[in-house]
């Protein structure tokens, strides 16, 4: 079985290596050169945990190919759409010319044997749409949305909850021609959905945007338990013994940034707009407005403990969305290095691996390779990203390279009573603070 694979972002390049790993003679094709070079050579053009291994794998393998030629896709028994779909500008709605774009691409490629799998996060709708394009080519096309996670996108692939396909009634051939690419995962006994279009475009956003609402409901309740002087992770905890809700997704702290939950629930809201029911997801408006509130009240609770010792200088540990990843895209750590610096302070920021997409995004930051480097000169430190370095750093080797006395943790992650006994102030979101011991 031949796949192509069009677009080698983070979807695209970690599907194209999981596809060649099961044995399929793979090319991800790319408009991007300097991408597609790097590729080539084995090298992800991002930080993915295992993705090395695995690239470098189907490329000696010589299973993996890159390229900027998509007639380099014609002979695929399965092309995956793996472009992204970003929000649009001066809009809430998702940019749909790089899927458009992909599909006009392939057209003079396509056979009646071709199958088109698409993969990207689309509004609802677009599939049908898409059908209708290929259709003169006698094509089929299918869409089998993604649900992998950046730090986990590897085994997201390779061993996913469930593997959805939206197809068009009666269209049992894509099912089959699905069923082989994905054979191992299905052997292994994992689920597989088989359902129309609109409810597998559907899925995907639903799914995100439930993800989302997790997280902000847990920081709306941070919001009242700081003003009640409750503790938003004891609450956490004792809700989520709760099978029915579950304590994964209920870590409240500086919510949810990346290429996905934000713009998706926005597009999510936008395409219901379109359809005349914008009022049934008018509550992500919400979701959306309570996560940026939390970036406003982190750097706001900098401020008064920068106020409270008359400095200006802050250490930010963690830069990138979340940890495991190097993505800076929507990044709350980010904005909050933003949002400080606005009002004039210093920041001097570190995280692990997004030094260079961190630098790219906001040049003006100072950024420096090491914890010691960014918390040296620090009034106030500050936790953007709960990265493992950061978790298991010892507070007392940190006490005694700084002069600052405070930790401001955006994500509820360091050992307060550890940092406290090591003379630390320890300030959390939506929790009590813990005075220095
Ligand atoms: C998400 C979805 O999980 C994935 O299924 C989809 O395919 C793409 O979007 P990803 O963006 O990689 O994946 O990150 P995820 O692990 O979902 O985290 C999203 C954001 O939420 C991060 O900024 C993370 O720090 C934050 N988060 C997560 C919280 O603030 N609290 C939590 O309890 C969990």
């Amino acid at each position: 079985m031949k796949i192509a694979v069009i677009g080698c972002g983070y979807l695209g390049a970690v599907h194209a290596a999981a596809m060649a790993s099961l044995g399929y003679e793979t090319v991800g094709v790319d408009v991007d050169a300097a991408k597609v070079e790097r590729l080539r050579r084995g090298e992800p053009p991002f930080y993915e945990p295992g993705l090395p291994e695995l690239l470098k794998g189907g490329v000696d393998a010589g299973t993996l190919r890159f390229t900027t030629e998509v007639a380099e896709a014609a002979g695929a028994d399965v092309v995956f759409i793996a472009v992204g779909t970003p929000q649009l500008a001066g809009s809430d709605a998702a940019d749909l010319a790089y899927v458009d774009a992909a599909i006009a691409s392939l057209l003079p490629h396509l056979t009646e044997r071709s199958l088109i799998a698409g993969k990207s996060t689309v509004p609802v709708g677009t599939a049908r749409r898409l059908a209708e394009m290929v259709a003169p080519t006698g094509a089929s096309l299918a869409w089998n949305p993604e649900f992998l996670r950046e730090g986990f996108a590897v085994q997201d692939t390779l061993a996913p909850d469930r593997l959805v396909y939206g197809v068009q009634r009666g269209d049992d051939a894509s099912v089959a021609t699905l069923d082989t690419v994905y054979a191992s995962i299905l052997a292994r006994g994992t689920e597989r959905l088989v359902m129309d279009y609109a409810t597998a475009e559907l899925v995907k956003v639903s799914a995100n945007a439930f993800l989302a609402t997790k997280i902000s409901f847990i920081n709306a309740m941070a919001e009242l338990a700081e003003t009640v002087g409750a503790d938003v992770t004891q609450l956490a905890d004792a809700i989520g013994l709760d099978a029915r809700i579950g304590r994964r997704f209920l870590n409240a702290g500086l919510g949810f940034g990346g290429g996905c939950l934000p713009k998706d629930i926005r597009a999510f809201q936008a395409r219901a707009e379109e359809l005349g029911h914008g009022e049934a997801l008018g509550f992500l408006r919400e979701v959306d407005q309570i996560n940026l509130r939390r970036r406003d009240r982190m750097a706001w609770l900098v401020e008064r403990e920068l106020a409270a010792v008359g400095g200006d200088r802050v250490g930010m540990l963690g830069l990138a969305f979340k940890p495991d990843s190097d993505d800076v895209r929507d990044s709350p750590a980010l904005d909050v290095c933003r949002i400080l610096e606005r009002g004039g302070r210093r920041v001097t920021a570190y995280d692990p691996q997004a030094r260079e997409t961190a630098g790219r995004s906001m040049p003006t930051l100072d950024i420096v390779g090491s914890v010691e480097d960014a918390v040296r000169h620090a009034d106030v430190i500050a936790l953007g990203t709960e990265w493992q370095e950061f978790r298991d750093l010892d507070p007392e080797r940190i006490g005694a390279l700084t002069g600052a006395r405070v930790v401001v943790d955006g994500r509820n992650a360091l050992d307060a009573q550890r940092w406290s006994a090591a003379g630390f102030k320890v300030v959390g979101l939506g929790r009590p603070e813990v005075e220095a011991a």
